[in-house]
């Protein structure tokens, strides 16, 4: 996920830029930068880190311009730094490109380039826009955009500048959102509503494939075969403070409902085409005789709910370590280990010391990370990165749902190298996890009984998460959730466990929470809902495979049906949803509680 903009009209773009991209910065941070159009070419100012850095540089600068594009970036291909910023020139300097997205074919089409001659000065899928759209350029840029476009494989929002055409803005997508806002004084393109608020509340959406050319006076529409679009505007009536999360009060409840998005860049990226894939081509498992997976919070709880699919698929023992403990237990790693290092940010104090020590050991290390350059992931042999784009929420919900969906592609792919599973069973397995983000999608349209019931628990002491096998481990997830927002305290059983002391804290109206989504086990996990009911608790049922009927004491959540293997990623959603309700009405000041930038940088100075 990246934030860009473009201003064409009669004030000096510089500033206005600047000022959208700041209300984009929640979409990447990691660098950014601006191009504006004068009669001598383009002016390019871009760098690595947060956007304060860049505004500084530009105001020394003497940039302006009536038409410029701008762009603050989330790395996903090439680490972050002055180079791969945004914008990205053709060689030639005639072709200036934003874009949020991601290029599936840019080694291919950057290799035919490279044939004919063109050099490359970054790392980045973007760049290969540029010089295509160059390279295709004879004079009409309209025709180029659309030759481009026809040409990439991916997901793309692009503002486009090309210097033989000085009035005219151009943008197009394809699976990444796009707006173009309307004012008196210009015209803008922009990710998102935020960036133009200041200016206009009238706005179009862009559909895929659609073709905006702005000029200073208006905008025009073309489908791909240049036939001419008629599309009606938007009137925005939302504050800019809540358009700044898209309209949810919250980044928490904002990233809750991306995850069908980022389930699908993720599964692309490692079953598809992907960079993910050609690493895990590259990893040869046979060579490994344990799998230990180590993270912290969360990320453990992935890794808890990864550790039962390694299992069932490949037949290879795996651990899950704290990787607060893993360095002074004296691990038995060597170079018959693989060691996964799960993270989110990449930069957890612990995670980063529990790679070393493996490494130090021997043991191959891969990680599973969110933050392109990040620690974890320029130290690690192995790296698959989480398309989750920035997680400003501190509590995580959307890299955790991505992390997941990369163990079971891991898995699969490991089992099949072992010759653990048949060409079909690996095809079914992949076809069950491909449709995760439709399933996720559907759960989070109707999602009124599980936050109807959130508010009936706001005035809960304790809640109970029990569950068993990989419902266990999910439900640990649950558990950490909601007391990391709510203050409640809580704690995470396996079911069969209850009875060996615990069952003691349930009664009257403990609210317990159970997960069935393990079918073999359906009636063990019911046989202690019936036992904490009895003592007088409240359970809120939670699967795809209940048989029971609602009760006084008894609300049942239906999920969708899927292999249980992955049934972890939908049962999180309502997990995640539960917590943020419950939060969002005990009536703490939940904005502080659940929101939280520069959590990379807190972890490291706070480990
Ligand atoms: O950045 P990391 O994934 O390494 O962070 C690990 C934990 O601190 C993190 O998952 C934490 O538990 C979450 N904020 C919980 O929501």
């Amino acid at each position: 996920m990246c934030g860009i903009i473009g201003y064409i009209g009669n004030e000096n773009a510089v500033p206005i830029i600047l000022d959208g991209l700041k209300r984009l910065e929640y979409r990447g941070y990691d660098s950014s930068g601006i191009a504006v159009m004068n009669e001598d070419g383009f002016d390019v100012v871009k760098q690595k880190g947060r956007l304060s850095a860049l505004e500084e540089l530009v105001t020394r600068s003497s940039v302006k311009g009536f038409m410029g594009i701008g762009h603050t970036r989330w790395a996903t291909h090439g680490e972050p730094s002055d180079i791969n910023s945004h914008p990205h020139l053709g060689s030639q300097n005639k072709v200036a490109i934003v874009h949020n997205g991601i290029i599936e074919n840019y080694r291919q089409i950057k290799e035919r380039l490279e044939q004919k001659g063109i050099e490359f000065v970054s790392q980045t899928d973007s760049e290969v826009i540029a010089q295509l759209a160059e390279y295709y350029h004879a004079g009409d840029i309209v025709e180029t955009v659309i030759r481009t476009a026809n040409a990439l494989e991916g997901s793309y929002a692009l503002g486009i500048m090309c210097l033989d055409e000085p009035d005219k803005l151009i943008a197009i997508k394809k699976d990444n959102p796009l707006i173009i806002g309307v004012a008196e004084h210009g015209n803008f393109i922009a990710s998102d509503v935020p960036a133009v608020l200041a200016h206009t509340n009238k706005v179009y959406y862009l559909n895929d494939k659609e073709i905006a050319i702005l000029t200073k006076t208006g905008v025009e529409f073309y489908n791909m075969d240049r036939e001419p679009i008629h599309k009606e505007p938007e009137i925005i009536t939302w504050s800019l403070k809540s358009a700044e999360k898209g309209g949810y009060e919250h980044f928490m409840l904002k990233e809750i409902m991306e995850q069908p998005k980022v389930l699908k860049d993720t599964i692309q990226s490692a079953a598809g085409d992907g960079d993910n894939r050609r690493i895990i081509e590259s990893l040869d498992i046979s060579k490994f005789n344990r799998i230990v997976i180590t993270a912290c919070g969360s990320a453990y709880n992935a890794g808890m709910v990864g550790r039962y699919v390694f299992e069932r698929l490949c037949r290879i023992p795996v651990e899950v370590e704290l990787a607060s403990e893993f360095r002074y237990k004296d691990p038995i790693v060597d170079y018959n280990t693989l060691v996964i290092i799960i993270s989110q940010s990449g930069e957890t104090a612990d995670s980063i010391a529990a790679m070393r020590e493996a490494r130090r050991r021997g043991a191959v290390t891969l990680s599973i990370v969110n933050v392109i350059g990040s620690t974890i992931a320029k130290e690690t042999d192995y790296t698959l990165y989480t398309m989750a784009g920035p997680e400003i929420a501190v509590a995580t919900t959307k890299a955790f749902s991505a992390q997941l969906a990369l163990l079971y592609i891991l898995a699969v792919a490991f089992a099949k190298k072992l010759n653990r599973i048949s060409d079909e069973e690996e095809g079914r397995l992949l076809s069950e996890i491909a449709s995760l983000p439709d399933k996720a999608a559907e759960m989070l349209e109707k999602f009124d009984a599980i936050q109807k019931y959130a508010v009936t628990c706001v005035g809960c002491k304790s809640i109970f998460f029990i569950g068993r096998n990989i419902d266990y481990a999910i439900a640990m997830e649950g558990s950490l959730k909601l007391k990391e927002i709510s203050y409640i305290h809580s704690e995470a059983y396996a079911g069969g466990e209850l009875k060996h002391g615990t069952i003691s804290l349930i009664e009257e109206n403990t609210l317990v929470v159970a997960i069935s989504c393990c079918e073999g086990l359906y009636e063990k996990i019911y046989s202690n809902v019936e036992q904490v009911i009895s003592r007088g608790a409240k359970v809120l049922f939670i699967g795809n495979c209940i048989k029971a009927v609602p009760g006084e004491k008894l609300e049942i959540i239906e999920l969708p049906k899927i292999n249980e293997m992955f049934a972890s990623s939908l049962s999180v959603i309502y997990l995640q949803l539960f917590s943020y309700y419950v939060a969002a009405n005990k009536g703490l000041d939940i904005a502080l509680i659940i929101e939280s930038m520069h959590r990379t940088y807190e972890k490291q100075i706070f480990p």
